[in-house]
C-alpha cells in the first residue's frame, strides 16, 4: 500500500476545502436509498460535487445512489452531505466503503449520521418507518481497521444523539441492525436465523462506516427507513425498485425528520 487509508482521506478533506471554501465541516450525514432528497430540507446548498471528483472515491455503480457530495449551510452549522455511498457489494474492498466518513472526519466532522434503506424483521416496524439504529449484526465478517486497532464499540449509536432524535420524534423507534454482505438479498430462513440473533432491520451498508467513525472519534447516529419487510415474512417478493418507491414516497416525512434533528446537533 502506498498511503494510508487516513493519508487518503486527508487528501481527499483538503481537495473538499480547496473546491468548497468551507473551512470546516460540523456534522456530516451519509444519504443512503430513498433518503437523499431529504438532503434538500437541511440548509442552503453550496458547492455539489461528483464523490469520484475527490481523490479516493470510487464511481456510484447502483441506481439510487447518485454518488454526490454536496456542502450545506443551514446558518449556524456546515454540513457535508454523501448523496449515495459505496457498498461493500461494488466489490472495492472496505476502505472504499468508509472513505466518505474518513474524509468526513479529517474534514472537520465530529458528528457522523448514517442514513439507509432496510428490510424490517420485526413486526413492528411497518414500511415507511424510520427507525432509529440502537446497535448492529455485523454480519459481513469485516472490518474497514487494519493492524491492532482495539476500538471500543459498546456504545456504537450514541445514546445522547438518539436521546435528541427522540426529543424531535418522541414515537421514534429504536433497533437493532444487521448488515449482511448483498448485493442479493436474504433467504426466509436467513431472515429467521438473523431475527433469532436479535435483529430489528436487515441491510448492506452503515456498520463499516460505524466503526470506522467510531475508531476516528466521531459520534454516530444512524437512521434505518423500512423500505420493504424482509424475505419470508410476508407473502411477497422483493425487488430494489419497491425499496427506491418507499424511499421516494417517505422521502418528505423522513427528510423534515432529519433536518429537525440536524438543526439540534
Ligand atoms: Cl430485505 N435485505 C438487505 N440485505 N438489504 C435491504 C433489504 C433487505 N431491504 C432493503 N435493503
Amino acid at each position: 500500500m502506498t498511503r494510508t487509508p487516513q493519508a487518503a482521506a486527508e487528501e481527499a478533506a483538503a481537495e473538499l476545502r480547496s473546491r468548497t471554501g468551507v473551512d470546516g465541516y460540523d456534522v456530516a450525514l451519509v444519504m443512503g436509498s430513498g433518503w437523499a432528497p431529504a438532503a434538500d430540507l437541511l440548509g442552503a446548498s453550496g458547492h455539489e460535487l461528483a464523490s469520484a471528483d475527490l481523490p479516493g472515491f470510487v464511481p456510484p455503480a447502483v441506481e439510487g445512489h447518485s454518488g454526490t457530495v454536496r456542502s450545506i449551510s443551514d446558518g449556524e452549522r456546515d454540513i457535508l452531505a454523501f448523496l449515495g455511498r459505496t457498498h461493500l457489494y461494488e466489490g472495492h474492498g472496505t476502505s472504499a466503503v468508509v472513505h466518505g466518513v474518513r474524509t468526513a472526519v479529517a474534514a472537520g466532522a465530529r458528528t457522523i449520521v448514517l442514513t439507509n434503506a432496510a428490510g424490517g424483521i420485526n413486526p413492528a416496524y411497518p414500511v415507511g418507518s424510520p427507525v432509529l439504529i440502537a446497535d448492529h449484526l455485523n454480519m459481513t465478517a469485516l472490518s474497514p481497521l487494519t493492524g491492532a486497532t482495539f476500538v471500543d464499540l459498546t456504545e456504537t449509536y450514541d445514546s445522547g444523539l438518539r436521546e435528541l432524535a427522540r426529543s424531535v420524534d418522541p414515537t421514534l423507534p429504536e433497533g437493532v441492525y444487521a448488515a449482511m454482505p448483498g448485493p442479493h438479498f436474504e433467504t426466509p430462513a436467513e431472515i429467521r436465523m438473523l431475527r433469532a440473533m436479535g435483529a430489528d432491520l436487515v441491510g448492506m451498508s452503515t456498520v463499516l462506516e460505524a466503526v470506522a467513525a467510531r475508531a476516528a472519534g466521531a459520534r454516530v447516529l444512524g437512521l434505518s427507513l423500512v423500505t420493504n419487510i424482509a424475505a419470508g415474512l410476508q407473502d411477497a417478493n422483493l425487488d430494489h425498485e419497491d425499496v427506491l418507491a418507499t424511499g421516494r414516497e417517505a422521502a418528505g416525512t423522513v427528510g423534515r425528520l432529519l433536518a429537525d434533528i440536524v438543526a439540534k446537533l
